[in-house]
């Protein structure tokens, strides 16, 4: 008895420490196959959300309605453990610039007095820094709070970001010297080298345009990521694809050689518009299905290569979300959990100094509101914090894996209930599912099993001790279909659904093919792995 108690308190002490181990990683990281791991290597999951600071006034935005370490905190408290936070190229390289003061950026704008007392009053101790300490303020407020910061190189020019044909496009476009872009990304690189939460560089966001081709990038890719290895050993060396970072599949024929290893991340980016208006125009399970399929031939099988893929920038309206990004967000949710992918959400700001000319534009995919004070989309945000928890890693890491079945739509996961009974809830508290072989959906270390009873009537456990539970096919282009064969005269395929007080039923499989008005979120479902850590 007293044995027992001994090891239940030693288990408990463990299971404490283990409890506050993610957000305690032993910095730097490095890599290990496709994972990005610390020092000990446990796996780090970066779940990050972008921090515009590339735009006409090189300052970090959002300063006027909050101050940082608020906004620091609420990224913190929001569940994201990473900022990738963009610059521009000429704030290392341009002097004159990097030593302007804030209140001036925004005086030499035009910008009222009024915004420039908001800054005032919301950050006293930036207004009056240089655009360079400002940005260092930034990092070292973030830093305090413990959240990791990936610098990303967005642009040269300061300015919104990006077009074909905005000189920012690719090497030796007009804003775009090469040797300069290397000066810069070295100068950023020490600047930042004793500040062991900037884990990252990010060397350039979104190369593009009718200047790109793959013997520059291999060439100056090789340069930026040698320079900035050489100034700060510490940190991962990021690196994007040409069009807009949609490709970097000349990767497959030919590996970027580098001379150091273990540091090395590959960056793609996607959205809704990404390939074109697909979303609006498609079958929604074929266009999601084209929609990974390109993802995993354009840069998904660098992961197999052994590289950790960072999917820098994915995002949607968050205000008056069309019904094409629901679905697109539904897709993308499922491919996230599916690889348990590192990622950075476009964008943190709900509004902008200067867009293009506007003075306080609003941000439409600003995941806080225009005053910066709170989520801008409840419901939205709620279903992207599903995909921040770690729930994969290095084999080494973990004694056992087993599935969680994840709704993409509600942003939860299927689980017992007392009884026989199943409900959707928190995918970190599922019960550990095995789908079987025999492509039953058992609940390991049970004879329970999910099973269909009929047409428009809830989903519920079985005891399956012979074998004749519901048997499961992952059905339609898109994969994510849970389809079965009920056991009636007529043998009626259904498909799991989730009806709109969140009950699991199954229904007629909605939306297979062709039709395009057609929404099949409700019987969208990922089987994806989730492993118990050690
Ligand atoms: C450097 O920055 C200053 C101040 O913003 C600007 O006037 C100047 O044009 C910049 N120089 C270059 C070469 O971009
Ligand atoms: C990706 O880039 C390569 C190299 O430029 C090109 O050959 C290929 O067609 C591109 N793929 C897509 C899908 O655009
Ligand atoms: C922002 O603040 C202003 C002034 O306090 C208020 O009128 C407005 O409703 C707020 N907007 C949002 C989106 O919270
Ligand atoms: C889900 O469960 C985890 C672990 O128990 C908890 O930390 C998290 O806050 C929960 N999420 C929600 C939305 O309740
Ligand atoms: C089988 O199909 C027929 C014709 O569609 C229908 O009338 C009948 O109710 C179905 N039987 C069952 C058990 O679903
Ligand atoms: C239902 O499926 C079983 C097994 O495949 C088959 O033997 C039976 O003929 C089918 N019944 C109908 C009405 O299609």
């Amino acid at each position: 008895m007293g044995k027992c108690r001994v090891l239940f308190f030693l288990l408990s002490i463990f299971s404490l420490f283990s409890f506050f181990l993610p957000t305690l990683h032993a910095l730097p990281l490095s890599t290990s196959s496709r994972w990005i791991v610390d020092e000990k290597g446990q796996r780090v999951k970066l779940a990050c959300v972008n921090w515009p600071s590339h735009l006409d006034l090189a300052v970090a935005e959002g300063l006027t309605k909050q101050p940082v370490d608020v906004i620091s905190k609420k990224i913190k408290d929001m569940g994201f453990n990473c900022v990738r936070f963009t610059w521009p190229l000429y704030l290392a390289t341009n002097n004159s610039l990097a030593s302007t003061t804030v209140r001036q950026s925004f005086t030499n704008a035009g910008i009222s007095k009024d915004v420039v007392a908001n800054l005032q009053a919301n950050n006293p101790s930036i207004v009056d820094l240089s655009l360079i300490n400002a940005f260092k303020a930034v990092v070292g407020s973030l830093s305090k709070n413990k959240v990791m910061v990936i610098l990303d190189n967005h642009i040269s020019k300061p300015g919104w970001c990006c077009a074909d044909s905005d000189g920012n496009s690719f090497f030796g476009d007009k804003y775009f010297n090469p040797n300069l872009w290397v000066k810069g990304l070295t100068k950023m690189a020490t600047l930042f080298k004793d500040n062991p939460f900037v884990v990252g560089m990010s060397l350039r966001n979104e190369l593009r345009g009718p200047m790109q081709n793959t013997k520059d990038w291999y060439r100056y890719m090789q340069q930026g990521a040698e320079q900035v290895h050489k100034a700060n050993p510490n940190v991962l060396v990021i690196i994007s694809g040409l069009s807009f970072d949609t490709n970097l599949s000349f990767l497959k024929k030919q590996p970027l050689f580098l001379t150091f290893t273990r540091k090395l991340v590959f960056e793609v980016h996607h959205y809704s518009f990404t390939g074109g208006p697909k979303w609006r125009v498609g079958n929604a399970n074929q266009v999601c299905a084209d929609m990974t399929n390109n993802l995993m031939q354009n840069a998904g099988f660098l992961m197999d290569q052994g590289f950790p893929l960072f999917v820098g920038e994915w995002g949607l309206a968050m205000v008056g979300t069309s019904e094409s990004e629901e679905r697109y967000l539904n897709c993308f949710l499922g491919w996230a959990m599916e690889y348990d992918l590192d990622w950075g959400l476009w964008t943190l700001s709900g509004s902008y100094n200067v867009k293009l000319g506007e003075v306080g534009a609003a941000e439409s995919f600003g995941l806080l509101n225009r005053n910066w004070t709170d989520v801008s989309n409840e419901g939205i945000f709620q279903r992207i914090s599903t995909i921040q928890p770690l729930r994969q890693g290095p084999e080494t890491s973990y004694r056992h894996k087993h599935k969680i079945i994840f709704h993409p739509a509600t942003g939860l996961c299927i689980l017992k209930t007392t009884g026989m009974g199943v409900q959707l809830g928190n995918c970190s508290e599922s019960n550990h599912w095995d789908y079987t072989p025999q492509n039953t959906l058992a609940i390991e270390g049970s004879y329970l099993c999910l099973q269909a009873q009929g047409s428009n009537r809830p989903a519920r456990l079985t005891i399956n001790s012979q074998n004749t539970g519901t048997k499961w096919v992952q059905m339609s282009d898109s994969k994510l279909h849970l389809a079965t064969e009920l056991s009636n005269n007529n043998n009626t395929t259904v498909c799991l659904d989730v009806d709109s007080g969140h009950n699991l039923i199954t229904n007629p499989c909605k939306c297979l093919s062709k039709d395009i008005k057609c929404d099949p979120g409700s019987q969208w479902f990922k089987i994806a792995d989730a492993c118990d850590f050690y």
